[in-house]
């Protein structure tokens, strides 16, 4: 008999864990551990392949359970939590790695003390989809990504991710932050790269973003200019996504976008009458509905020449109010690249 009940198990539990794939949070592979796991909470699961794993999402759950002796990597995603209780992690402080809340209905006044501040190892929080009002940020100094999207929030205060030096992704999208409310909230990240604060309330692009960011997302602001300066500060920025704000032609001082490290910018839906100035390296221009009424080749190249020339290749201005016909006879010198201009 239990010579047959092994593979017959080994199928159920990769079947049961083959649900996990598409919510792309898998723990790695644990080599060299035995069958028999640490204790599993009674409402949850714990592989057998994967004995540092609990698994307690999608069960109906109202508080965070107990968790054991030994858990790493710990799923709490798509129940009714409300509460975190006291004590709940008080024998994996140090150790959980992986914390996933999302989806539930977690406020931060139902966070008790000595719970999540006191997570010392955390890489990994998963907190979007929840009724926060501001961030719950353990003292973990070796997290590396913090999502908190579809939240409450209306303020991250300054400093709280200071001592954070392997942070590299950020998500705070749709919540209800705005410049005032976050300011200082980056400060100190030296291996951020990617920073998206989409759907917030923000009036202009977040200040004291680390200089090594490389993506910065803030789509569905209410964004109407951009400093002079703002992107000489951020030299390893390669994606900036404005789409669906509010800028205006005066709000984008000459050579504000005119840096070379970007390769794609999106300022799709907002409300530009022209072409801003871009740097030759850019490859990727959005600008689709927006109210453009007129081509300058100089917004690309200033001169031309046989190594003076835009690398643009997609360049998207559709729902504008132009057509190939403004396009001036010598742009296809300076756009040699763009094999895909868009009108319509
Ligand atoms: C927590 O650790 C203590 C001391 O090692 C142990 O007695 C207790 O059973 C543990 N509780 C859980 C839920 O693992
Ligand atoms: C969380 O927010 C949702 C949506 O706004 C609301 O329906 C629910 O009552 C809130 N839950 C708690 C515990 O605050
Ligand atoms: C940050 O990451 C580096 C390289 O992986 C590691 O050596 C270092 O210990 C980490 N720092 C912290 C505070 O975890
Ligand atoms: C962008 O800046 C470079 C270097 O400062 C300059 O040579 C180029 O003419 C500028 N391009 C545009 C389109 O303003
Ligand atoms: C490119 O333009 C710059 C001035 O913007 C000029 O100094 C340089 O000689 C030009 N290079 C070529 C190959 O035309
Ligand atoms: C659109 O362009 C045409 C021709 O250039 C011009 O006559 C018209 O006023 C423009 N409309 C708007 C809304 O800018």
């Amino acid at each position: 008999m239990p010579l047959l009940r092994a593979p017959l198990l080994a199928i159920l539990v990769s079947m049961a864990l083959c649900q996990y794939y598409d919510y792309d949070y898998q723990p790695p592979p644990m080599i060299g551990l035995g069958p028999s796991g640490p204790n599993c909470n009674q409402e949850c699961d714990c592989p057998i392949n994967f004995p540092t794993a609990m698994y307690c999402d999608d069960r109906n759950l109202k508080f965070v359970p107990v968790v054991p002796t030994g858990i790493k990597y710990l799923y709490l995603q798509n129940n009714q939590i409300e509460e975190i209780k006291a004590g709940v992690f008080d024998n994996v402080t140090a150790d959980l790695r992986w914390l996933i809340l999302d989806h539930n209905q977690i406020t931060n006044a139902k966070v008790a003390k000595g719970t999540i501040d006191k997570l010392t190892g955390l890489e990994k929080l998963f907190f979007s989809f929840n009724n926060l009002t501001e961030p719950v940020i353990p003292p973990s100094k070796t997290l590396e990504e913090l999502k908190m999207t579809n939240n409450k929030m209306t303020k991250f205060p300054s400093g709280l991710l200071n001592d954070k030096e392997n942070l590299t992704s950020v998500n705070l999208q749709f919540n209800q932050l705005s410049n005032e409310a976050i300011t200082g909230a980056f400060k100190g990240l030296k291996k951020l790269l990617s920073l998206d604060v989409s759907h917030n309330k923000l009036k202009k692009l977040p200040a004291g973003v680390p200089s090594s960011v490389e993506i910065l997302y803030a789509d569905y602001n209410d964004i109407d200019s951009i400093g002079a300066g703002y992107l000489n500060k951020l030299p390893s920025l390669q994606y900036l996504r404005m789409s669906h704000n509010k800028l205006v032609d005066s709000g984008i001082p000459g050579g504000a976008l005119n840096v070379s490290s970007l390769v794609e910018l999106d300022l799709s839906f907002n409300k530009l009458k022209s072409i801003p100035e871009i740097n030759e390296h850019l490859e990727q221009l959005y600008l689709q509905a927006n109210e453009i009424n007129k081509i300058d080749i100089a917004s690309f190249c200033k001169t031309t020449g046989p190594l003076n020339y835009s690398r643009l290749k997609h360049l998207r201005l559709d729902a504008n109010n132009v057509t190939h016909l403004n396009l001036p006879l010598d742009a296809g010198n300076c756009l040699r690249q763009a094999s895909d201009i868009m009108f319509e």
